[in-house]
Order: structure tokens, then C-alpha cells, then sequence
């Protein structure tokens, strides 16, 4: 276990994630305030939250990547921990496969390297240059970066908010049968309560500095928008985010 701020705490063991009391201030502004969240091994779950309201605040915390910042509170978290962002921030002077086993330790990092990028559909093009790749392709080789490591959790920053439609749905049929396969914890940032309730086992809405709402998404899979539980969920967490489902039906926030 990696620990920042604070250390873990062993009352929760079965957690592997364990957030106690964070703060994180911008000047005189607690963005995080006193906030509490646990994630459990393998635990999926989506964070929803208005633009600003600290969503990526959170994640870098978690990621030991918020040097920059103020504050205090209890933060655990697994050993490695790996993070997709919305851009892919492949290396452009690297072709893919270098840029998946880019730092990689243990044994044979090469053919784990290949063998993580035909996972992800792209076997064949280890040799290819990132600047040859689509949006989708990118996000893939970046997916691949990460699971490759075998991270204990996957924290991912919008990570399609980029790309369109149709890529979006295909990533997230590939992003819940990676998951299944390696099974760490995620914690994935979105603002689309449709890609929450579709990938996720749970949704969280931070609010005002904390979780304000923490919802088990109990739908069967493949979770279809027609369903009334689909749509009662949805309408819920909307409401959760300050969004009057009636007024409109545009799902981001
Ligand atoms: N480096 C920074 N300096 C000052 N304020 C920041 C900084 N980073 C984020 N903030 C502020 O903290 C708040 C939360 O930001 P962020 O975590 O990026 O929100 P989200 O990801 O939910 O959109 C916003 O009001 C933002 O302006
Ligand atoms: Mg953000």
C-alpha cells in the first residue's frame, strides 16, 4: 500500500481504498472538504459531479499527484496505481509498443507490452507511431499502458469525453471486459450519468466537497436505457446533480 497525506488506516481492511476527511484548498477555497470514500478491490465506480466541483481534485490526490495543493485527511491507496486522462499523453517520438512498455519493470516487458496491446484490439501495430492512431486508437494504447502494470486501482479522468459516440460505446464494452479480466479498482470520473450507470457497480456524486450521494447501481447487465430501474437511476442521480430531469434531456452537466 502506498499512503499520502495522512497514511492508511487499518479499521476498513477489506477496503483498498480508504479516503478519510480530505481536504485539498485552492487559497482560502476548500475544494475537498472532509471528504470520506471507500473503494472496494475490484469495486467500480463512477464519480459524477458538476464542472468545478473537484472531481479531478480528488483523482489526483489519489493518483499522489496533487504536490501542489493544500491540505489534510486520511488517503490509502494500492500499489501501483495507474490513471487514463482524456488525452491519451502518448510519448510522439515513440512508437506504440515503446510507449506502453515505457518504464515497465519485470520479467520480458516487451511481450507483456504486446500481449496488453492486442488485448485492447491493436496487435499489429506495436511499430505504429501515435500520430498515425485515431482518438479511440490512442485511448486504447493508453489503457493498455496502464493494465500492462497491473495497477490494484485505475483512476480515469474523463477518459472519453473526447471521443465520439460510437468509439465511447465501443470503449466501454472494452473497458468493462478489461476490467473483469484484471480487476482493479476504478474510479472513473465522468459527467455523462449514462456512461455511470452503464459501467459502473456504484456512483458517487461529489457535492459541496464530499460524497453527497453513493447509489449501487443493481441493474442487470447489459443495462438497457429502455428499462424503468434505468430510468428511475438516471433521473435520481440527475437530481443529485442539480439537473431537473423533466426540463431537459441532455445527460451532461
Ligand atoms: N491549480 C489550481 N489552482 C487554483 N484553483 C484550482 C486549481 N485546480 C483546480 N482549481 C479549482 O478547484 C475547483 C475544482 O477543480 P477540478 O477538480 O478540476 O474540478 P472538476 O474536475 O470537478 O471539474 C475548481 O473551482 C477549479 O477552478
Ligand atoms: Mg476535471
Amino acid at each position: 500500500m502506498a499512503t499520502h497525506a495522512g497514511g492508511l488506516t487499518a479499521d476498513h481492511p477489506a477496503a483498498t481504498v480508504r479516503i478519510r476527511s480530505l481536504v485539498r484548498s485552492f487559497g482560502d477555497r476548500n475544494v475537498l472538504d472532509g471528504l470520506d470514500l471507500d473503494l472496494g478491490a475490484g469495486e467500480f465506480v463512477a464519480l459524477l459531479g458538476r464542472s468545478g466541483s473537484g472531481k479531478s481534485t480528488l483523482l489526483r490526490a489519489l493518483a499522489g499527484l496533487d504536490h501542489d495543493v493544500t491540505g489534510t485527511g486520511e488517503l490509502g491507496a494500492p500499489d501501483p496505481v495507474a490513471v487514463v486522462f482524456q488525452d491519451a499523453r502518448l510519448l510522439p517520438w515513440k512508437r506504440v509498443l515503446d510507449n506502453v512498455v515505457l518504464g515497465l519493470d519485470g520479467p520480458d516487458p516487451v511481450a507483456r507490452g504486446r500481449a496488453a496491446l492486442a488485448e485492447v484490439g491493436l496487435a499489429g501495430r506495436e511499430k505504429t507511431w501515435p500520430v498515425e492512431l485515431s482518438g479511440g486508437e490512442q485511448q486504447r494504447v493508453s489503457l493498455a499502458r496502464s493494465l500492462v502494470r497491473e495497477p490494484g486501482l485505475l483512476l480515469a479522468d474523463e477518459p472519453f469525453g473526447a471521443l465520439d459516440a460510437l468509439t465511447r460505446i465501443r470503449m466501454h464494452v472494452l473497458l468493462r471486459r478489461l476490467c473483469a479480466r484484471h480487476r482493479p479498482a476504478v474510479l472513473l470520473v465522468t459527467h455523462d450519468v449514462d456512461e455511470a450507470i452503464v459501467l459502473a457497480d456504484r456512483v458517487v456524486v461529489l457535492a459541496k466537497g464530499r460524497i453527497g450521494a453513493d447509489i449501487p447501481v443493481d441493474l442487470p447487465a447489459p443495462r438497457a436505457h429502455g428499462s424503468a430501474a434505468y430510468a428511475t437511476l438516471r433521473e435520481r442521480l440527475l437530481e443529485e446533480l442539480g439537473v431537473d430531469p423533466t426540463a431537459q434531456e441532455e445527460s451532461a452537466v
